[in-house]
């Protein structure tokens, strides 16, 4: 079965070829057959397909990447919320009471919170979500949240390195994430990833943020690190250093940091929802971006520091707050974020990929900054 949409005032690809980084097609039109992207171009020279569908004059784009997201979890910290907003700071200590709520509740009942985060995400134009563990911290716990995890995406992440779990002897803890939970979890994981930040008396120093990495690449694993989210530190060194994917946060840089980042092949995924929540100074987009490096954008959607799930709302925080353009923004929510999972597959228009897309209830990719807060993102159904 094939449907051919017309009425598309601007179709996003990030395809260069058709100029520009994100190659956009004023006036275009796309046949999806079978689920995958059949033809692109402008409308006037469309094909015919069994059915047409007529978007009105909306704007079409490659569906949202989120490269990071924390979705197993029972329970909320909303008193934490409003507790910083009153003038408390974050250091990563909160994430004990998730991990007790998420601990208590069964299968089924984290398996339907899961499943209503993802129906969300893809509700506001997500078609792509990495799903971290990271609230289970023990082996069978960190196991479980995998393997729900596993039920929803491929892109599924390793983060027993989260916190120091309450009571535990840290050196101890750090050779079961580097030992025991990593062979009971990598069979259900792509990636490790850990909170790297030795200012928090909760998360990992360097030397353990190494030891736990290295481990995990043994295993088979791709890289990816929390770093420097709420201080300068070592994070973003060690990401770029062991060739991690991605290094996620990136707030508080020094030039060496920027410099690392520009010439290594570890994108910096920033998550502003994270100090739009905490209150935190945002990052800097525009000198990652001015030094060459590449940024994605992506939700972090949890419980503790960001709990939301829309790309748009972390768009137009980049745009207003980071110092990036609509079109730096829209490339690092999609082509972005597809890079900082290496996939080449997604966060593009193509002929041949899936056709994972989202549509806009308006005529251009401005309106996601120009009109913050308004829903107007959605998955295109075919
Ligand atoms: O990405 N920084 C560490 N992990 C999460 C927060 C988790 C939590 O507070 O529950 C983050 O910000
Ligand atoms: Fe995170």
């Amino acid at each position: 079965m094939s449907t051919l949409f017309t009425g598309i005032s601007e179709l996003v690809t990030n395809d260069p070829s058709y100029g520009g980084p994100l190659g956009v097609i004023p006036h275009a039109a796309l046949v999806v057959e079978d689920g995958r992207i059949a033809w692109v171009g402008d409308r006037g020279r469309a094909p015919a397909a069994d059915q047409a569908r007529d978007l009105g004059g909306r704007a079409v784009l490659p569906g949202f990447v989120d490269s990071h997201a924390h979705l197993v979890f029972a329970g909320e910290r909303s008193a934490e919320f409003a507790a910083r907003m009153a003038g408390e700071r974050y250091d990563g200590g909160g994430i004990a009471t998730t991990v007790a709520a998420t601990r208590a509740a069964s299968d089924d009942e984290l398996r339907t919170l899961l499943a209503e985060r993802v129906a969300e995400m893809r509700a506001q134009g997500t078609t792509t979500i990495e799903v971290k563990s990271g609230y289970g911290l023990s082996v069978a716990d960190e196991v479980r949240a995998l393997r729900l995890a596993g039920e929803v995406t491929s892109e599924t992440t390793y983060l027993g390195a989260h916190v120091v779990p309450p009571g535990a002897d840290r050196d101890e803890y750090v050779r079961l994430v580097a030992g025991e939970m990593l062979t009971a979890c990598a069979p259900y994981a792509r990636w490790i990833d850990v909170f790297c930040e030795p200012g928090s008396a909760h998360a990992f120093d360097a030397d353990q943020s190494r030891a736990i990495l290295e481990r995990g690449r043994d295993a088979g694993l791709g890289l990816r690190v929390h770093g420097n989210q709420l201080s300068y530190g070592p994070g973003v060194g060690l990401a770029v250093e062991l060739g991690a994917a991605s290094v996620d946060h990136c707030t508080y840089l020094t030039d060496a940091d920027v410099d690392a980042l520009a010439q290594g092949e570890t994108v910096a995924t920033l998550l502003p929802g994270v100090e739009f929540s905490t209150r935190h100074p945002y990052p800097d987009a525009r000198r990652l971006l001015d030094a060459g490096a590449t940024v994605a954008l992506a939700t972090d959607c949890n419980p503790g520091t960001c709990y939301t799930s829309s790309m748009p709302f972390v768009i137009a925080l980049a745009v207003r707050e980071l110092g990036m353009t609509v079109d730096e923004a829209v490339w690092a929510a999609t082509a972005g974020s597809a890079r900082a999972l290496r996939r080449e597959d997604v966060g593009t228009v193509r002929v041949g990929l899936a056709a994972d897309l989202a549509v806009l209830d308006a005529p251009s990719r401005a309106f996601l900054a120009y009109r913050p807060g308004v829903p107007l993102a959605s998955t295109l159904p075919h």
